[in-house]
C-alpha cells in the first residue's frame, strides 16, 4: 500500500510529529482526496493540550479539507475522479485531514465553484459545521431548530427579528452572519475588533459593537438598536463573560447558543431562556440529513456569492507549519482569517 505523511499527536497530550501512514482505499459511497489545503481550528490545540476527544494514538487530526477526487468506491453517482472538492473531515486517522490523502463519505463532499480556491475552501467546513448545526439543527439535539434558507419557506423566514452575534469576526461567527442574513434575521448585530467592523459588514452584520465595550453597555446598546425580544443570540466565542452578556440580552422564551459548554451563572439561569452548545459536526448521526442537504447547496451558495468563505493565510512548510500556526491560534494572535496548510508541500 502507497505511504502518505501526516501530521499526528503521538501520544496523549504528547508532542506533534510527523509519520508516515497508509493512503487508504475508498469503500462504498466513499472518495478518496487529495488533499491541496487543510485549514487550522482551536479544537486541533486543543485536543493536543488538554488530551480531549481522541483515545487513539498517535492520532492525526484536521478536520477542514479541500482537494481533488482521485479515487471514487463503488455506488458514488454525485462525484468523479478530477472535482475540486472541499469537506469536513473526522477525528479518526482514516478521516482526519492532516495528511497528504483522505477519506469522505462522497454525500457530505461539496464541489469547489471555479470562483473559490482550495485555500478559501478549506477554511469553510467546521466554521460553518457550527454555524448550520447551531442555527438549524435538531431543536435541542446541539440547534435551535430553525427553518433552514435551503429548505421550503426558510430563506428569509425570520424577516425583521432581530439576533445578536457575538464575535462576528470568528471564523464561525462569519458564517453565522451571513446564514443569519439568508434566514432574513434583522438587525444582525455583532461584536469583534474596531478592525474588523469593515468584514462583519460586508458578510451581513447591521450593527457592529466594540468587543472591549463593557458588558452592561453591550446590554444598553443593544436595547438601543431594537426594543424587539431576542429570541436568539449566538455567541461564537463562549468565553465566561460573553456568555453571561449574551444570556442576559436573550428573551424569555429565547435560545442561546453556544460554541462551548455553557459558563452561565447559575444563579441567573430560568427554565424559560434555554442554551444549547453547538456540535458543529456534519459527522453526528442527529444532524448528518441536514448536512447532506446543505452540502448539496454550497457549490451554488458559493458561486452566487451568498457565501464567501473566511480570509486565508497559508503557513509555510506544509504539514510541519501546523503546530506553529496552532500555537498563534492557543495564543489569540490570529483575527479575522483563517490558518491554511498544503500538506504536499510538507518539508
Ligand atoms: N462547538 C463546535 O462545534 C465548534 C466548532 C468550531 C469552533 N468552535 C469553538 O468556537 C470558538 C471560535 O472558533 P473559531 O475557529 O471561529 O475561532 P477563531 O476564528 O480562531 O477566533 C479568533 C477570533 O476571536 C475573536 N474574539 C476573541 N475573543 C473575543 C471576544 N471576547 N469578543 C468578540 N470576539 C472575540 C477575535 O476577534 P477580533 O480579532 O475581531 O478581536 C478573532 O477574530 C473556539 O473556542 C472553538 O473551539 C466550536
Amino acid at each position: 500500500m502507497p505511504l502518505q505523511k501526516s501530521l499526528a499527536v503521538l501520544e496523549k497530550q504528547g508532542p506533534w510529529g510527523l509519520i508516515d501512514v497508509d493512503i487508504d482505499k475508498p469503500g462504498p459511497g466513499e472518495v478518496l482526496i487529495r488533499v491541496e489545503s487543510t485549514a487550522l481550528n482551536p479544537v486541533d490545540w486543543k485536543v493536543q493540550v488538554y488530551g480531549v476527544f481522541v483515545n487513539e494514538y498517535p492520532a492525526i487530526l484536521g478536520t477542514d479539507s479541500a482537494g481533488v477526487v482521485v479515487e471514487v468506491g463503488e455506488g458514488v453517482t454525485n462525484l468523479a475522479v478530477g472535482d475540486r472538492v472541499f469537506h469536513q473531515g473526522w477525528f479518526t486517522n482514516r478521516l482526519a485531514t492532516f495528511k497528504q490523502f483522505t477519506i469522505s463519505a462522497a454525500e457530505i463532499v461539496a464541489k469547489i465553484p471555479d470562483n473559490i480556491t482550495f485555500d478559501q475552501a478549506a477554511s469553510i467546513p467546521v466554521g460553518l459545521g457550527a454555524t448550520f448545526i447551531g442555527l438549524y439543527g435538531k431543536l435541542n439535539v446541539r440547534g435551535a431548530g430553525l427553518v433552514a434558507p435551503w429548505q421550503d419557506g426558510g430563506l428569509g423566514k425570520y424577516a425583521g427579528q432581530p439576533i445578536v452575534v457575538f464575535g462576528g469576526s470568528t471564523s464561525v461567527g462569519q458564517y453565522v452572519l451571513q446564514f443569519a442574513k439568508l434566514s432574513g434575521f434583522s438587525p444582525i448585530i455583532t461584536t469583534a475588533s474596531p478592525r474588523n467592523a469593515g468584514l462583519v459588514k460586508s458578510l451581513g452584520a447591521t450593527h457592529f459593537i466594540d468587543r472591549s465595550t463593557p458588558p452592561d453597555d453591550i446590554i444598553s446598546e443593544v436595547k438601543k438598536i431594537t426594543g424587539d425580544p431576542f429570541e436568539i443570540v449566538y455567541d461564537a466565542v463562549a468565553e465566561e463573560s460573553t456568555q453571561n452578556v449574551a444570556y442576559d440580552i436573550l428573551s424569555p422564551g429565547g435560545i442561546l447558543v453556544l460554541v462551548l459548554p455553557s459558563n452561565v451563572d447559575k444563579s441567573k439561569i430560568t427554565p424559560t431562556k434555554r442554551i444549547v452548545t453547538t456540535s458543529g459536526t456534519v459527522h453526528n448521526e442527529d444532524n448528518r440529513e441536514l448536512g447532506v442537504q446543505l452540502y448539496s447547496k454550497l457549490s451554488d451558495y458559493l458561486a452566487s456569492g451568498d457565501l464567501k468563505p473566511n480570509r486565508t493565510e497559508t503557513i509555510p512548510g506544509g504539514l510541519s507549519g501546523i503546530p506553529n500556526g496552532l500555537k498563534r491560534l492557543q495564543n489569540n494572535e490570529v483575527s479575522g482569517i483563517k490558518l491554511t496548510a498544503h500538506p504536499h508541500e510538507t518539508k
